[in-house]
């Protein structure tokens, strides 16, 4: 990737934080204001990576290791990457992507409580994603039992469960949002942290005034 026309924004946060809800909402803001945007999703954005997700996030969570999840989910990246992101963006669309390579530090090593290396981690990016990094990444900040509890709900519904990382332990979720915090403080140029604990359109509004804020856009609000 060497031309970007486009903007690369992420949504991260842990599971029922409202990421998927805010991507269309932020979508529908920026395609109002005349602005080409796609959004996409990890893992699962391209064909191939359906099938990965399907792996990655159903059935028992003691399938596979740490090890293996982390080289899965890097290979669904670099394909999302080269497939869709990188060609999105050399054409000046706007790509807003829920979750990216923050969620893989964010899982497969703070929520294991550092059963991996980060060198690993970091080799990973470097081969699969280069230099390459979001214009933006909104953390969205919520108390792990009411986004599991949000997101299980949600579940009840689907007739696919993808529950896999639902189902392990408070304690994983604990370390997850406590490694976000971690990484967002880390890189404050590129992260914006926001309470998720509010209603859907509140969070809209302040998603809406950071991307305004960030991108000098006047995007008008409903
Ligand atoms: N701010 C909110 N308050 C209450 N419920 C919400 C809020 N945002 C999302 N939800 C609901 O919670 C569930 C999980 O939201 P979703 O956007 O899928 O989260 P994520 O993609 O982060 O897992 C959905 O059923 C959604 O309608
Ligand atoms: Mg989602």
């Amino acid at each position: 990737m060497t031309d970007r026309k486009g903007v690369f924004i992420t949504l991260e946060g842990g599971e029922g934080t409202g990421k998927s809800t805010q991507l269309k909402l932020l979508s529908q803001t920026l395609t109002e204001a005349g602005i080409a945007n796609i959004t996409t999703k990890e893992p699962g954005g391209t064909e191939i990576g359906q099938e990965l997700r399907r792996i990655l996030v159903t059935g028992d969570k003691d399938k596979c290791d740490a090890v293996a999840e982390a080289l899965l989910y890097y290979a669904d990246r670099r394909i999302h990457l080269t497939t869709k992101i990188w060609p999105a963006l050399e054409k000046g669309c706007w790509v807003l992507s829920d979750r990216f390579a923050d969620s893989t530090v964010a899982y497969q090593y703070y929520g294991y409580n550092k059963r991996i290396s980060q060198e690993m981690l970091d080799d990973l990016y470097r081969m699969s994603v280069g230099k390459f990094k979001p214009d933006m990444t909104i953390l969205l900040d919520i108390d792990p039992r009411i986004g599991l509890e949000r997101s299980l709900k949600k579940a009840q519904g689907m007739s696919v469960k993808e529950t896999r990382h639902e189902s392990r332990g408070i304690e994983f979720h604990n370390n997850l949002r406590a490694g976000y915090l971690e990484m967002a403080a880390r890189e404050p140029e590129r992260f914006v942290v926001l309470n998720a604990d509010k209603s859907i359109e509140d969070l809209h509004k302040d998603i809406v005034k950071n991307v305004s804020e960030r991108f000098g856009l006047s995007l008008c609000r409903k």
